[in-house]
Protein backbone atom coordinates (compact mmCIF):
# COMPACT_ATOMS: atom_id res chain seq x y z
CA UNK A 1 0.00 0.00 0.00
CA UNK A 2 0.96 3.10 -1.22
CA UNK A 3 -0.34 5.80 1.40
CA UNK A 4 2.43 8.66 1.07
CA UNK A 5 1.06 10.11 -2.35
CA UNK A 6 4.95 10.62 -3.17
CA UNK A 7 5.26 7.51 -5.30
CA UNK A 8 7.38 5.80 -3.27
CA UNK A 9 5.88 2.09 -2.62
CA UNK A 10 9.21 1.01 -0.91
CA UNK A 11 9.17 -0.01 3.04
CA UNK A 12 12.98 0.95 3.07
CA UNK A 13 14.45 3.67 1.35
CA UNK A 14 17.22 2.94 -1.65
CA UNK A 15 20.82 3.54 -0.02
CA UNK A 16 22.01 6.54 -0.22
CA UNK A 17 18.25 8.07 -0.17
CA UNK A 18 17.96 8.61 3.89
CA UNK A 19 18.35 11.59 5.36
CA UNK A 20 20.55 13.14 8.27
CA UNK A 21 19.43 11.59 12.03
CA UNK A 22 20.01 12.01 15.11
CA UNK A 23 19.87 9.01 17.92
CA UNK A 24 16.46 7.50 19.12
CA UNK A 25 17.41 8.84 22.69
CA UNK A 26 13.91 8.29 23.81
CA UNK A 27 11.73 5.37 23.45
CA UNK A 28 8.42 5.20 24.60
CA UNK A 29 7.30 1.80 25.05
CA UNK A 30 3.06 1.64 24.51
CA UNK A 31 2.44 -1.63 25.77
CA UNK A 32 -0.88 -2.10 25.41
CA UNK A 33 -4.12 0.21 24.68
CA UNK A 34 -5.97 -1.84 27.70
CA UNK A 35 -6.77 0.34 30.04
CA UNK A 36 -9.43 0.32 33.38
CA UNK A 37 -10.24 4.35 33.01
CA UNK A 38 -11.76 5.97 30.24
CA UNK A 39 -10.04 9.67 30.53
CA UNK A 40 -11.54 11.54 28.01
CA UNK A 41 -8.29 13.27 26.87
CA UNK A 42 -6.45 10.20 26.36
CA UNK A 43 -3.76 10.49 23.68
CA UNK A 44 -4.13 7.32 22.48
CA UNK A 45 -5.61 7.12 18.97
CA UNK A 46 -9.69 6.97 18.41
CA UNK A 47 -9.26 3.46 16.76
CA UNK A 48 -7.25 1.72 19.16
CA UNK A 49 -9.51 -0.83 18.97
CA UNK A 50 -9.04 -2.12 15.34
CA UNK A 51 -5.36 -2.17 15.84
CA UNK A 52 -4.67 -5.90 16.24
CA UNK A 53 -2.19 -8.02 18.86
CA UNK A 54 -0.03 -6.85 21.17
CA UNK A 55 3.84 -7.76 20.69
CA UNK A 56 4.98 -10.90 22.65
CA UNK A 57 7.41 -10.53 25.98
CA UNK A 58 10.28 -11.73 23.46
CA UNK A 59 9.26 -9.30 20.75
CA UNK A 60 9.44 -6.06 23.06
CA UNK A 61 12.52 -7.30 24.86
CA UNK A 62 13.95 -7.66 21.25
CA UNK A 63 12.85 -3.67 20.95
CA UNK A 64 14.02 -2.93 23.60
CA UNK A 65 17.73 -4.39 22.93
CA UNK A 66 17.76 -3.17 19.69
CA UNK A 67 16.81 0.37 20.92
CA UNK A 68 19.48 0.65 23.30
CA UNK A 69 22.29 -0.44 20.50
CA UNK A 70 21.02 2.33 18.40
CA UNK A 71 21.68 5.09 21.49
CA UNK A 72 18.18 4.70 23.32
CA UNK A 73 19.02 5.63 26.56
CA UNK A 74 15.79 6.59 28.21
CA UNK A 75 12.41 4.22 28.06
CA UNK A 76 9.31 5.25 29.00
CA UNK A 77 6.51 2.20 29.69
CA UNK A 78 3.48 3.52 28.84
CA UNK A 79 -0.38 2.42 27.82
CA UNK A 80 -3.13 2.18 27.91
CA UNK A 81 -2.53 0.89 31.45
CA UNK A 82 1.29 -0.85 31.26
CA UNK A 83 -0.25 -2.65 34.38
CA UNK A 84 -2.00 -4.54 33.00
CA UNK A 85 1.01 -6.53 31.39
CA UNK A 86 1.58 -9.38 33.44
CA UNK A 87 5.18 -9.25 31.79
CA UNK A 88 6.19 -5.31 33.28
CA UNK A 89 8.20 -7.08 35.87
CA UNK A 90 10.43 -9.28 32.86
CA UNK A 91 10.44 -6.09 30.74
CA UNK A 92 11.78 -3.86 33.68
CA UNK A 93 14.05 -6.11 34.71
CA UNK A 94 15.49 -6.67 31.09
CA UNK A 95 15.65 -2.66 30.89
CA UNK A 96 17.83 -2.45 33.78
CA UNK A 97 20.19 -4.99 32.48
CA UNK A 98 20.32 -2.75 29.21
CA UNK A 99 21.35 0.23 31.24
CA UNK A 100 18.06 2.05 30.46
CA UNK A 101 17.08 5.09 32.72
CA UNK A 102 13.33 3.43 32.93
CA UNK A 103 9.88 5.25 34.22
CA UNK A 104 6.57 3.75 34.47
CA UNK A 105 3.75 6.39 33.57
CA UNK A 106 1.18 4.77 35.21
CA UNK A 107 -2.48 5.86 36.30
CA UNK A 108 -1.71 3.72 39.49
CA UNK A 109 -4.94 1.79 39.36
CA UNK A 110 -3.95 -2.22 39.42
CA UNK A 111 -0.79 -0.84 41.68
CA UNK A 112 -0.54 -2.36 44.54
CA UNK A 113 2.19 -2.30 47.41
CA UNK A 114 4.30 -6.26 46.54
CA UNK A 115 4.30 -4.74 42.63
CA UNK A 116 5.91 -1.36 43.79
CA UNK A 117 8.25 -3.41 45.90
CA UNK A 118 8.58 -5.80 42.69
CA UNK A 119 9.40 -3.14 40.21
CA UNK A 120 11.93 -1.90 42.97
CA UNK A 121 13.38 -5.12 43.37
CA UNK A 122 13.88 -5.37 39.30
CA UNK A 123 15.11 -2.08 38.94
CA UNK A 124 12.79 0.71 37.87
CA UNK A 125 13.96 4.20 38.20
CA UNK A 126 10.74 5.98 38.29
CA UNK A 127 7.01 6.15 38.24
CA UNK A 128 4.88 8.82 37.79
CA UNK A 129 1.41 8.79 38.82
CA UNK A 130 -1.73 10.43 36.88
CA UNK A 131 -4.32 12.56 38.59
CA UNK A 132 -7.30 13.69 37.30
CA UNK A 133 -8.57 16.47 39.66
CA UNK A 134 -7.56 17.22 43.07
CA UNK A 135 -11.26 16.17 44.03
CA UNK A 136 -12.99 12.63 44.44
CA UNK A 137 -15.83 13.33 42.41
CA UNK A 138 -14.45 15.43 39.89
CA UNK A 139 -11.70 12.88 39.18
CA UNK A 140 -13.96 10.38 39.19
CA UNK A 141 -16.44 11.49 36.85
CA UNK A 142 -13.11 12.37 34.70
CA UNK A 143 -11.47 8.72 34.81
CA UNK A 144 -15.00 7.20 34.67
CA UNK A 145 -14.21 5.14 38.09
CA UNK A 146 -15.44 5.58 41.24
CA UNK A 147 -12.94 4.08 42.76
CA UNK A 148 -10.01 5.99 41.17
CA UNK A 149 -8.94 8.59 43.26
CA UNK A 150 -8.85 6.81 46.87
CA UNK A 151 -6.46 4.18 44.93
CA UNK A 152 -4.23 7.04 43.44
CA UNK A 153 -3.79 8.42 46.72
CA UNK A 154 -2.90 5.34 48.01
CA UNK A 155 -0.48 4.48 45.37
CA UNK A 156 0.68 7.73 45.13
CA UNK A 157 1.87 7.12 49.33
CA UNK A 158 2.75 3.91 48.22
CA UNK A 159 5.01 4.83 45.33
CA UNK A 160 7.23 7.60 47.86
CA UNK A 161 6.93 5.16 51.12
CA UNK A 162 9.05 2.71 49.05
CA UNK A 163 11.79 5.51 48.68
CA UNK A 164 10.59 6.57 44.93
CA UNK A 165 10.30 9.94 44.13
CA UNK A 166 7.29 11.33 44.35
CA UNK A 167 5.87 12.47 40.69
CA UNK A 168 2.84 12.90 40.15
CA UNK A 169 0.89 14.17 36.60
CA UNK A 170 -2.19 16.31 36.97
CA UNK A 171 -3.61 17.11 33.06
CA UNK A 172 -5.28 20.24 33.43
CA UNK A 173 -8.53 21.46 31.46
CA UNK A 174 -11.24 23.69 31.90
CA UNK A 175 -12.94 21.36 34.55
CA UNK A 176 -9.90 21.21 36.91
CA UNK A 177 -7.72 23.86 36.19
CA UNK A 178 -9.47 26.49 38.50
CA UNK A 179 -8.79 24.60 41.28
CA UNK A 180 -4.91 24.35 40.51
CA UNK A 181 -4.01 25.65 44.03
CA UNK A 182 -6.27 22.78 45.96
CA UNK A 183 -4.15 20.47 43.37
CA UNK A 184 -1.47 21.94 44.44
CA UNK A 185 -2.04 21.48 47.84
CA UNK A 186 -2.87 18.26 47.26
CA UNK A 187 0.68 17.55 46.11
CA UNK A 188 1.94 19.46 49.05
CA UNK A 189 0.40 17.36 51.22
CA UNK A 190 1.46 14.44 49.48
CA UNK A 191 5.14 15.11 50.04
CA UNK A 192 5.52 15.32 45.89
CA UNK A 193 8.54 15.67 44.54
CA UNK A 194 8.06 16.89 41.18
CA UNK A 195 4.91 18.03 39.82
CA UNK A 196 3.48 18.14 36.09
CA UNK A 197 0.61 20.48 36.12
CA UNK A 198 0.13 19.76 31.94
CA UNK A 199 -2.51 21.74 30.12
CA UNK A 200 -4.05 18.99 28.08
CA UNK A 201 -2.77 18.72 24.37
CA UNK A 202 -5.38 17.74 21.75
CA UNK A 203 -4.12 14.58 20.22
CA UNK A 204 -6.10 11.68 20.09
CA UNK A 205 -9.65 11.65 22.76
CA UNK A 206 -8.61 15.02 23.56
CA UNK A 207 -8.68 16.67 20.19
CA UNK A 208 -12.18 14.76 19.96
CA UNK A 209 -12.90 16.61 23.17
CA UNK A 210 -11.34 20.08 21.96
CA UNK A 211 -14.44 21.37 22.66
CA UNK A 212 -15.43 20.41 26.65
CA UNK A 213 -11.41 20.87 27.59
CA UNK A 214 -10.32 23.88 26.27
CA UNK A 215 -9.90 26.28 29.05
CA UNK A 216 -10.00 29.97 28.46
CA UNK A 217 -6.93 32.23 28.07
CA UNK A 218 -8.48 33.98 31.74
CA UNK A 219 -8.16 30.47 33.29
CA UNK A 220 -4.97 29.73 32.03
CA UNK A 221 -3.54 32.91 33.30
CA UNK A 222 -4.66 32.76 36.75
CA UNK A 223 -3.26 28.80 36.70
CA UNK A 224 -0.23 30.20 35.78
CA UNK A 225 0.06 33.47 38.42
CA UNK A 226 -1.46 31.28 41.12
CA UNK A 227 1.31 28.49 40.24
CA UNK A 228 3.64 31.11 40.50
CA UNK A 229 2.94 32.66 43.61
CA UNK A 230 3.03 28.79 45.29
CA UNK A 231 6.28 28.37 43.71
CA UNK A 232 7.54 31.67 45.29
CA UNK A 233 6.09 30.83 48.44
CA UNK A 234 7.34 27.44 48.71
CA UNK A 235 10.95 28.39 47.71
CA UNK A 236 10.51 30.60 50.58
CA UNK A 237 9.89 27.83 52.84
CA UNK A 238 12.22 25.93 51.97
CA UNK A 239 10.38 23.15 50.22
CA UNK A 240 11.79 21.76 47.40
CA UNK A 241 8.92 20.21 45.93
CA UNK A 242 9.16 21.56 41.92
CA UNK A 243 5.85 22.37 39.99
CA UNK A 244 6.14 22.01 36.34
CA UNK A 245 3.61 24.34 34.39
CA UNK A 246 2.88 23.28 30.71
CA UNK A 247 0.78 25.63 29.10
CA UNK A 248 -1.40 24.19 25.45
CA UNK A 249 0.01 25.38 22.58
CA UNK A 250 -3.49 26.59 21.27
CA UNK A 251 -2.62 29.78 23.21
CA UNK A 252 0.42 30.54 21.51
CA UNK A 253 1.43 32.46 18.29
CA UNK A 254 4.75 30.26 17.10
CA UNK A 255 4.41 26.54 17.23
CA UNK A 256 6.66 23.88 19.50
CA UNK A 257 9.39 22.23 17.98
CA UNK A 258 7.45 19.17 18.44
CA UNK A 259 9.55 16.32 19.63
CA UNK A 260 12.23 18.12 19.30
CA UNK A 261 12.50 17.39 15.07
CA UNK A 262 10.78 14.04 13.14
CA UNK A 263 12.49 11.23 14.00
CA UNK A 264 15.56 12.70 15.34
CA UNK A 265 15.23 11.77 19.02
CA UNK A 266 11.88 10.53 19.90
CA UNK A 267 10.86 6.93 18.77
CA UNK A 268 7.36 5.57 20.16
CA UNK A 269 6.44 1.46 19.98
CA UNK A 270 2.92 1.00 19.76
CA UNK A 271 1.26 -1.94 21.53
CA UNK A 272 1.04 -3.90 17.96
CA UNK A 273 4.49 -3.10 17.00
CA UNK A 274 4.07 -0.34 14.41
CA UNK A 275 7.28 2.12 15.33
CA UNK A 276 6.57 6.17 14.91
CA UNK A 277 8.51 9.06 15.53
CA UNK A 278 5.42 10.49 17.92
CA UNK A 279 2.88 8.54 19.66
CA UNK A 280 -0.04 11.13 17.54
CA UNK A 281 1.26 9.86 14.17
CA UNK A 282 -0.72 6.64 13.01
CA UNK A 283 -3.31 8.91 12.10
CA UNK A 284 -0.87 10.05 9.46
CA UNK A 285 -1.18 9.34 5.47
CA UNK A 286 1.91 8.06 5.50
CA UNK A 287 3.08 4.26 5.97
CA UNK A 288 4.78 3.53 8.85
CA UNK A 289 6.80 -0.12 9.57
CA UNK A 290 6.79 -2.68 11.80
CA UNK A 291 9.62 -3.84 14.40
CA UNK A 292 7.65 -7.50 13.58
CA UNK A 293 8.85 -7.11 10.09
CA UNK A 294 12.36 -5.37 10.62
CA UNK A 295 14.72 -3.79 12.84
CA UNK A 296 14.62 -0.66 14.59
CA UNK A 297 17.25 0.11 12.67
CA UNK A 298 15.92 -0.17 9.25
CA UNK A 299 13.06 1.45 11.17
CA UNK A 300 15.01 4.43 12.41
CA UNK A 301 17.53 5.06 9.63
CA UNK A 302 15.83 3.74 6.49
CA UNK A 303 12.37 3.51 6.47
CA UNK A 304 10.00 5.73 4.28
CA UNK A 305 7.52 6.61 7.55
CA UNK A 306 11.30 7.96 9.48
CA UNK A 307 12.18 9.61 6.36
CA UNK A 308 9.64 11.62 5.79
CA UNK A 309 9.45 14.83 7.32
CA UNK A 310 13.18 14.78 8.23
CA UNK A 311 14.67 17.78 7.52
CA UNK A 312 13.10 20.46 5.02
CA UNK A 313 12.87 19.51 1.86
CA UNK A 314 9.38 18.75 2.53
CA UNK A 315 8.40 22.33 3.79
CA UNK A 316 5.62 24.56 1.98
CA UNK A 317 5.40 28.52 2.27
CA UNK A 318 5.59 29.82 4.83
CA UNK A 319 7.92 27.56 6.64
CA UNK A 320 10.26 26.83 3.80
CA UNK A 321 11.68 30.30 3.48
CA UNK A 322 10.65 31.74 7.65
CA UNK A 323 14.44 31.72 9.69
CA UNK A 324 12.52 30.32 12.62
CA UNK A 325 11.98 26.77 10.79
CA UNK A 326 15.66 25.58 12.30
CA UNK A 327 14.10 26.39 15.67
CA UNK A 328 10.39 25.12 15.48
CA UNK A 329 10.47 22.56 12.22
CA UNK A 330 7.46 24.15 10.84
CA UNK A 331 5.60 22.74 14.22
CA UNK A 332 3.67 19.58 14.77
CA UNK A 333 2.92 17.17 11.94
CA UNK A 334 -0.11 15.65 13.56
CA UNK A 335 -1.74 18.94 14.38
CA UNK A 336 -0.94 20.69 11.10
CA UNK A 337 -2.75 17.10 9.76
CA UNK A 338 -5.87 16.78 12.27
CA UNK A 339 -6.62 20.65 11.55
CA UNK A 340 -5.95 21.35 7.85
CA UNK A 341 -5.79 17.89 6.00
CA UNK A 342 -2.39 18.30 5.20
CA UNK A 343 0.83 16.95 7.54
CA UNK A 344 3.24 19.17 5.21
CA UNK A 345 1.75 22.25 6.12
CA UNK A 346 2.63 24.85 8.55
CA UNK A 347 1.40 24.33 12.07
CA UNK A 348 -1.77 26.41 12.57
CA UNK A 349 -0.77 27.46 15.82
CA UNK A 350 2.05 29.88 14.40
CA UNK A 351 0.55 33.15 13.43
CA UNK A 352 2.23 33.57 9.84
CA UNK A 353 0.21 29.75 9.05
CA UNK A 354 -3.08 30.56 6.83
CA UNK A 355 -4.75 28.73 8.92
CA UNK A 356 -4.43 30.09 11.74
CA UNK A 357 -7.39 31.31 12.00
CA UNK A 358 -8.72 27.61 13.29
CA UNK A 359 -6.71 27.91 16.23
CA UNK A 360 -8.21 31.46 16.92
CA UNK A 361 -11.76 30.19 16.32
CA UNK A 362 -10.98 27.18 19.18
CA UNK A 363 -9.81 30.26 21.77
CA UNK A 364 -13.24 31.78 20.87
CA UNK A 365 -15.39 28.79 20.93
CA UNK A 366 -13.83 28.41 24.47
CA UNK A 367 -15.27 31.49 25.78
CA UNK A 368 -18.62 30.18 24.98
CA UNK A 369 -18.43 26.23 25.20
CA UNK A 370 -21.55 24.58 23.88
CA UNK A 371 -21.62 22.25 26.64
CA UNK A 372 -22.02 19.15 24.38
CA UNK A 373 -20.25 16.66 27.13
CA UNK A 374 -17.26 14.02 26.94
CA UNK A 375 -16.50 11.20 24.41
CA UNK A 376 -15.13 8.99 27.05
CA UNK A 377 -12.14 7.12 25.83
CA UNK A 378 -13.21 2.90 26.06
CA UNK A 379 -13.51 0.46 23.69
CA UNK A 380 -17.30 0.77 23.07
CA UNK A 381 -16.79 4.45 21.38
CA UNK A 382 -13.68 3.18 19.28
CA UNK A 383 -15.58 0.66 18.11
CA UNK A 384 -17.50 3.70 16.63
CA UNK A 385 -14.17 5.28 15.44
CA UNK A 386 -12.80 1.89 13.54
CA UNK A 387 -16.14 1.89 11.31
CA UNK A 388 -15.87 5.91 10.38
FE1 LIG B 1 3.18 13.97 15.99
FE2 LIG B 1 3.74 16.46 16.86
S1 LIG B 1 2.59 14.88 17.87
S2 LIG B 1 4.57 15.42 15.12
Amino acid sequence: MNRTGSGCTEALLPEGREKPAGQPLWLLAELTYKCPLQCPYCSNPLDFARHGEELTTDQWIRVLREARELGAAQLGFSGGEPLTRPDLVDLIREARQLGYYSNLITSGIGLTERKVADFREAGLDHIQVSFQASDEEVNNMLAGSAKAFAQKLKMAREVKAQGYPMVLNFVTHRHNIDRIDRIIELCIELEADYVELATCQYYGWAYENRAELLPTRAQLERAERITNEYRERLAAAGNPIRLIFVTPDYYEERPKGCMNGWGQIFLTVTPDGTALPCHSARQLPVEFPSVKQQSLGDIWYRSFGFNHFRGDDWMKEPCRSCDEKEKDFGGCRCQAYMMTGDAANADPVCSKSPHHDLIVQAREAAENPAGTGFTYRNERNSRVFCRG
